[in-house]
């Protein structure tokens, strides 16, 4: 009798066993849906990237930007990194500057010299000047 009953125990134990066993494959599941996240964020990545190289062709190319603006010196303009720093710490819209609906906040005194260059950003497309946008932000 008392042999049959360790036989039950052991069956018990396996059992247990088994069923932690079962619980595995969602814990795996768990981390390939983790996977699946990460992937969306690199897709997400793909998109930022591509709106950064669009925006850089726009801006040193029909954009003219160049011509005052440099990513790490002030010329005639302010650099990149200082319009960048300010709109993030303002959470400011560069698009909304660039179709004369915002503005401006980094250097208003030179308001007038970059006024001139509106003639060109707002015939421009909402696409074009969130590339620029997201550009100008990557610094
Ligand atoms: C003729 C020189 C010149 C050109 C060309 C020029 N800018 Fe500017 N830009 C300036 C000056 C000067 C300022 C500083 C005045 C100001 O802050 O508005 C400025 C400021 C800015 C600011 C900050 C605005 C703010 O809130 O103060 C942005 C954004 C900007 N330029 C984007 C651009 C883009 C995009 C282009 C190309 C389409 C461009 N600029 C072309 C001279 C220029």
């Amino acid at each position: 009798m008392k042999s049959y009953l360790k036989f039950a125990f052991v069956i018990v134990l396996a059992l247990t066993f088994v069923n932690c066993g079962d619980k595995k494959p969602k814990e795996d599941f768990g981390i390939s849906s983790e996977e699946n996240s990460t992937t969306e964020a690199t897709s997400e990545e793909n998109t930022l990237n591509s709106l950064v190289k669009e925006g850089k062709t726009i801006f040193e190319g029909k954009g003219t930007c160049t011509a005052c603006h440099k990513p790490d010196a002030k010329i005639i303009g302010p650099s990149l990194a200082d319009i960048s720093k300010i709109y993030k710490e303002q959470n400011a819209s560069i698009v909304a500057f660039l179709k004369e609906e915002g503005k401006p906040i980094v250097d208003p005194s030179q308001y007038e010299v970059m006024k001139a260059n509106f003639a060109i950003t707002k015939s421009m497309s909402d696409e074009e000047l969130k590339a620029l946008e997201t550009y100008i932000l990557s610094f």
